[in-house]
């Protein structure tokens, strides 16, 4: 065995006895794992999410469904709508696909990684996090914070794109079969705290001697190519509002923000603009426009509000008259919320929001 796969996880699960974070979906350092359920859900949660952000939905979350039953016997729209303001809208509909296949197969989680791949809507990250953190297995668990930390440990120069299977490889190749739900967590809380994109604190860090990136310049790694500049697209959103209420609509199941709470817009995609076609006949006013940013486009979202009284081609199968009071009950997402205030707080003209 190559020395340093002793060394590594050892000098590792050292550091993370002391300095571990104390975050709500773990077990102390060495302790019994926490339940399947709330592995899952956190991992869930977290990818491509901060912890800060992550903790006050994991609580709403289990105090609402506390475990595998209760998820899966929960509408979906409520799910939907309790997840708004997190993001990446797909991971809520994963969510609901995988906790539904659990609870049909009598509500236990599959305890290897290979099992829980199968699962519907549970990728190749979470299946080695939950089989690493809740059942003990010993496999791989990459995430950006562990690639970060990996790339400068073994100064790996391909680009990140290219280096993903030999990262996973080393990743591997250093992962102990005795706790390896905390090395992989240890793993995480080095790259968030010590081995930081920026201004990595290398004298603090508990691997230095090993690191062959240290003496180049850890900032370096991992090789990043540029990225394209991201489109911008446009469009508008509608606000309809009578006797207090404003109609609301509920987005397709697939595509953007698939499944949520929404304003009536004008077709604006992924893809492309939107056609500007209002839907209903009268009078329209610009209140402002929302900027918001998309993992693949920049979206300038101009608001709409309606001032005529022809609610003739309202459909009542595509949505709901909603009560203003209650508008933060709507479970909108962040693009819709910020329109949502522009449009209710008071002088809202020519006013642009940012992200
Ligand atoms: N990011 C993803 N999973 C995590 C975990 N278990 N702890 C901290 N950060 C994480």
């Amino acid at each position: 065995m190559d020395a340093s796969a002793e060394t590594i996880p050892e000098s590792l699960l050292g550091w993370y006895d002391t300095h571990h974070r104390c975050l709500p979906w773990r077990a102390p350092p060495g302790a019994p794992p926490p339940e399947p359920y709330r592995v899952w859900l956190s991992e869930v949660m977290l990818q491509q999410t901060t912890t800060a952000a992550v903790a006050p939905y994991f609580a709403r979350f289990l105090a609402r469904w506390p475990n595998v039953a209760a998820l899966a016997a929960a509408e979906e729209g409520d799910i939907m709508a309790a997840w708004a303001g997190l993001g990446y809208y797909a991971r809520a509909r994963n969510l609901i696909a995988c906790v539904r296949a659990v609870a049909a197969r009598g509500g236990q989680f599959p305890q290897t990684e290979a099992e829980l791949r199968a699962l519907p809507g549970l990728g190749a990250y979470t299946a080695a996090a939950v089989a690493a953190i809740a059942f003990g297995e010993r496999s791989a668990v990459v995430d950006a914070n562990v690639e970060r930390v990996i790339t400068r440990l073994y100064a790996i120069a391909t680009p990140l794109l290219q280096a993903r299977a030999q990262i996973r490889d080393q990743v591997d190749a250093i992962t102990p079969a005795d706790r390896p739900g905390d090395f992989a967590q240890a793993m995480m809380d080095l790259g968030a705290t010590v081995c930081t994109a920026r201004g990595p604190r290398c004298l603090l860090c508990p691997l230095s001697d090993l690191c062959a990136g240290r003496s180049l310049g850890p900032e370096q790694f991992p090789v990043k190519v540029p990225k394209k500049a991201k489109p911008q697209r446009s469009g508008q959103a509608f606000w309809i509002e009578r006797d207090s209420e404003v109609w609301l609509v509920r987005r397709a199941d697939t595509g953007m923000l698939g499944g949520m709470r929404a304003l009536p817009d004008d077709g604006w995609s992924a893809r492309g603009d939107g056609d500007a076609q209002a839907p209903l006949d009268g009078d329209w006013t610009l209140a402002g426009s929302v900027r918001h940013g998309f993992t693949h486009f920049d979206l300038d979202l101009q608001l709409m509000v309606y001032s005529g009284a022809d609610y003739s081609r309202i459909d009542p199968e595509q949505g709901e008259w909603w009560a203003l009071g209650r508008l933060d009950e709507a479970g909108l997402p962040t693009l819709f919320a910020k329109a949502a205030w522009l449009a209710t707080a008071g002088t809202v003209t020519g006013r642009t929001i940012g992200d």
